[in-house]
């Protein structure tokens, strides 16, 4: 007989295959849904990681047949899945498409979907196993699980399981990200509930846990005793595009290091969890949270600053005021830097600066280690900023790797010495590609596997970390214009000024 492909002894899949289930997604006509979620399920569908039987349901107020929704997932996969078009594989998972016609506050819709959710048990051996995905802004959170909680959809019955997963912004703040929790949780069991940070199913970031941990040769000096400073960058060399809808008033500090920079912070300043079960990685991801200071004086603090209009690349671009739905006196913050302190015993001493933004010189996320400087009696040639500091990069995107920067004698006469730098690039060390973020995160809910998710605890924490700053901000004028294409506004250079340090150039 021959081996099933899926089956192969040893196979590292294997234990990672999702069992029967189904995924209903509200909001499957935007943009998340058509560019990153079907495309998805389609990459996971390709590597045998689904289920046969798995099976999609839209559910939206167009009224549209079976066959509409299939076009558009066809059309979906074609432009933005990751593996090549397969005939088979799409024939297997289009018999499991199904739309559901309904808006968030009709109970017929509910109960048309509790219908065509019953049938897939039936027809596709879905087991009642069913995860509802809510990519629709969180003012419908309460009118859709309480649709599915009355349509009897968000209780698990004769063991099938319910999952309800959810994407940021978990609230504004501290106190509506409380509110949005409770809203949540009256329905679904907090275990059920499933917060997309789509950083964390980056493998890169996932790597940060095996370099830390699956290695001896950092941990010894993983702290404020060799380390001299922590940088943490997300840039982009876009600008605000088509959200302005969503990002007016939210800005760069709620839009990002509320989420994708304080949890790539807590899993650099972490301490080793016990295993890696979702409740010990959560644990200790909180204690670093829980840790930060307070931030006192938030001048001197945080930065802020907004994109002007430019060139950038050899294009005109708008500055925010000018992009299409953003109010001409708008005080949204495109950039934002932070200076924070772990107060804990590997980290007191070494601060972390986490900086963000839109317009920037280009598209780069990274976090970089740096370490103090050596002492320099032996060079007396060469100066301490000639040498700058060892540094341990690790290059989340794009460039997926990691970059180790250390002095070595340039060849001849002289002992002169310059830095240079080791690399691991993704690319180079491994045949496999990268799965794209949601498709880990996907197969994570279907498998029941969360410790990629945050939960309550660490959303309320990251909240209370930034609550101050955003109320200083909303009562002290406006941001600080920064020419696009730059690294940000002067006031982020003189945050690590006052420091004597500067911000790394990607
Ligand atoms: C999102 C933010 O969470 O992340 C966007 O809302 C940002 O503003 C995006 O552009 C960047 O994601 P990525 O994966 O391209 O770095």
């Amino acid at each position: 007989m021959r081996p099933n492909p899926l089956r192969l002894e040893g196979d590292r899949r294997l234990s990672r295959i999702a069992g029967p289930s189904s995924l209903v997604i509200f909001g499957v006509t935007g943009d998340l849904a058509f560019k990153k979620l079907i495309p998805a399920v389609y990459d996971l569908a390709a590597g045998g990681l689904l289920h046969p039987g798995f099976s999609v349901v839209g559910y939206g107020r167009r009224e549209w047949d079976d066959e509409q929704f299939r076009a558009l997932v066809l059309e979906s996969i074609q432009s933005h899945a990751r593996e090549p078009f397969n005939d088979d594989v799409f024939a297997s998972l289009r018999e499991g498409l199904r739309f559901v016609e309904g808006t968030f506050d009709n109970p017929d819709g509910f109960t048309r979907l509790a219908e065509v959710l019953r049938e897939l048990d039936r027809t596709r051996g879905t087991a009642g196993n069913h995860a509802f995905y809510l990519s629709i802004p969180p003012s419908q959170f309460p009118v859709v699980t309480e649709g599915l909680a009355a349509a009897g959809l968000s209780q698990s019955r004769e063991g099938g399981w319910r999952r309800v997963i959810i994407e940021k912004p978990f609230g504004q703040d501290e106190n509506s990200a409380a509110e949005l929790n409770a809203t949540v949780e009256r329905v679904f069991p907090a275990d059920s509930v499933f917060r997309i940070d789509h950083y964390l199913g980056k493998e890169t970031v996932q790597n940060i846990l095996a370099l830390r941990f699956a290695n001896s040769m950092y941990e010894p000096i993983w702290n404020a005793h060799y380390v001299d400073h922590v940088q943490i960058t997300m840039a982009e060399d876009i600008g605000v595009g088509s959200r302005a809808g969503y990002y007016d008033g939210i800005g760069a500090a709620r839009d990002v290091i509320q989420n994708h920079l304080l949890q790539l912070l807590a899993l650099t300043a972490m301490e080793e969890p016990v295993s890696l079960e979702a409740s010990a990685v959560r644990a200790e991801k909180e204690k670093v949270l829980e840790a930060i200071a307070p931030l006192g004086h938030i001048p001197t603090s945080a930065a802020r600053g907004q994109y002007l209009d430019g060139w950038q690349g050899g294009q005109h671009v708008k500055g925010y005021l000018q992009e299409d739905g953003i109010p001409a006196d708008s005080a949204t913050e495109t950039y934002a830097a932070l200076r924070l302190e772990v107060n804990n015993r590997r980290w007191q001493g070494a601060p972390f600066y986490l900086r963000t933004g839109k317009r920037l010189g280009r598209r780069v996320t990274e976090v970089a280690v740096v370490f103090n400087d050596a002492p320099s009696h032996l060079f007396p040639e060469v100066k301490q900023s000639q040498l700058g500091q060892n540094a341990l990069v690790i290059r989340v995107q794009p460039d997926e790797g990691v970059t180790m920067r250390f002095a070595s004698k340039v060849p001849g006469p002289a002992m002169q010495v310059r830095n240079v730098t080791m690399d691991f690039g993704y690319g180079h060390a491994f045949t496999e590609t990268s799965p794209e973020a949601y498709e880990r995160l996907i197969l994570d809910v279907l498998r029941g596997d969360a410790p990629l998710f945050p939960r309550h605890r660490e959303v309320e924490l990251s909240w209370r970390i930034l609550d101050p700053v955003m109320a200083e901000w909303e009562t002290s004028g406006k941001p600080e214009g920064y020419q696009p294409g730059t690294w940000g506004p002067s006031s982020a250079d003189q945050l690590l000024a006052r420091d004597n340090r500067v911000w790394r150039r990607p």
